[in-house]
């Protein structure tokens, strides 16, 4: 496997480090190839990412991210956007599930459901006009977009609950009515039992009882936002690991950004980088090593080994070498 390896900015450059060594641990036969992305790119070079680095990434069978800080520049147009539209990486697929001894905001565990977000159009984009008194951004809902997230979350449901919920807001944006249309009809003609919720009500729900749900539907922004959301259910943003993936390229990485408040602290939460490189490991089929990682994720947490993130003292290097030690041990 050729394996782009993109840290990025700020606490990128911390826990894809971390996810390397544990898949370092792991002996796969995988060539890693760094690409430089981001702000310190756009610094350097005046751009953030280049026609050669999407041609790299393209080489490859797929892409561990960490995190990209927006640089301070009108014109700039986000890395992240460009990746997940230049390589068609329509699914963002964000697994939210508690994780052992750790309390999010509720302290419950009885929670395990996946936000399935549209990708690559919404309100991301990137159509609009930025003026002195007045800015737009184009939302662009398509009938193809539509069909192929609802047919993925479709899939997904059915191999879990079989429970749809198609979050939209089509009474105040008529866009989301045809989102909402295909999403029903896709799910009707794979036989998965769905509802629908206005997503401002799903946001209380989610978070008043977030066990009452299976896969979540949804388009670019409102996944985004829902998922974020959700990060506090399981304790920290510095815990949820995510998957983009299309028809030819896959692309992994945390959920979180590049957090410049903690950056250069070594006290990152590495989790939501390995678990990204567990979602990999089984979106590449080495669903052994998959489930090694996710069990020396689990072991050290259990250990109550955990970074300031959630109450524990201990640093990125240190939960790193946990996660690695119990996999030498393996
Ligand atoms: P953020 O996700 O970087 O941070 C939000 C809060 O969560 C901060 O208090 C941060 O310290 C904490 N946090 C995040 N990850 C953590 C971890 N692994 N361990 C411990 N604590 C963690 O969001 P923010 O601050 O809004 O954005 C910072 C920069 O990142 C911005 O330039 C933004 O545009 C960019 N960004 C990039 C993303 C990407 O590349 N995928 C995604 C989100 C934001
Ligand atoms: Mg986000």
């Amino acid at each position: 496997m050729r394996l782009a390896i993109v840290e990025g900015d700020g606490i990128g450059k911390e826990v894809i480090p971390a996810a390397v060594e544990v898949l370092d641990a792991l002996g796969l036969d995988v060539e890693k190839v760094p690409v430089e992305l981001g702000y310190g790119k756009w610094e350097r070079t005046g751009q953030a990412i280049t026609e050669d680095d999407l041609k790299v990434l393209k080489g490859c069978d797929c892409i561990l991210f960490g995190a990209i800080t927006t640089p301070p520049d009108p014109n700039y147009k986000s890395v992240l956007l460009t990746i997940r539209k230049e390589l068609d990486m329509y699914a963002n697929i964000r697994p939210i599930r508690p994780l052992p001894s750790v309390k999010g905001i509720l302290g419950r565990s009885n929670f395990n459901f996946v936000i399935v977000r549209e990708n690559t159009e919404g309100l991301y984009s990137g159509i609009e006009e930025i003026g002195q008194d007045i800015s737009w951004t184009k939302r662009i809902i398509t009938r193809k977009g539509s069909e192929r997230i609802a047919e993925y979350a479709c899939k997904l449901a059915k191999s879990r609950k079989s429970q749809l919920v198609i979050v939209h807001k089509s009474n105040v944006m008529k866009s989301d009515k045809l989102f909402l249309d295909v999403c029903r009809e896709v799910a009707g003609s794979k036989g998965v039992e769905y509802t629908d919720e206005l997503v401002d009500s799903m946001a209380y729900k989610l978070i008043r009882s977030p066990e009452r749900y299976d896969v979540i539907v949804t388009t670019n922004l409102f996944g985004d936002i829902l998922s974020d959301m959700s990060a506090a259910l399981v304790g920290s943003l510095g815990l949820l690991p995510s998957a983009n993936i299309g028809s030819r390229h896959a692309f992994f990485e945390p959920v979180h950004g590049s957090a410049p408040d903690i950056a250069g602290k070594g006290i990152a939460n590495p989790i939501a980088a390995i678990l990204s490189l567990r979602m990999m490991l089984e979106w590449y089929g080495k669903m052994p090593e998959a489930a090694l990682v996710e069990e020396a994720v689990d072991a050290a947490l259990t250990e109550g080994i955990t970074t300031p993130d959630l109450g524990g003292t201990y640093t990125t290097k240190e939960m790193t070498c946990a996660v690695v030690d119990y996999i030498r041990r393996e």
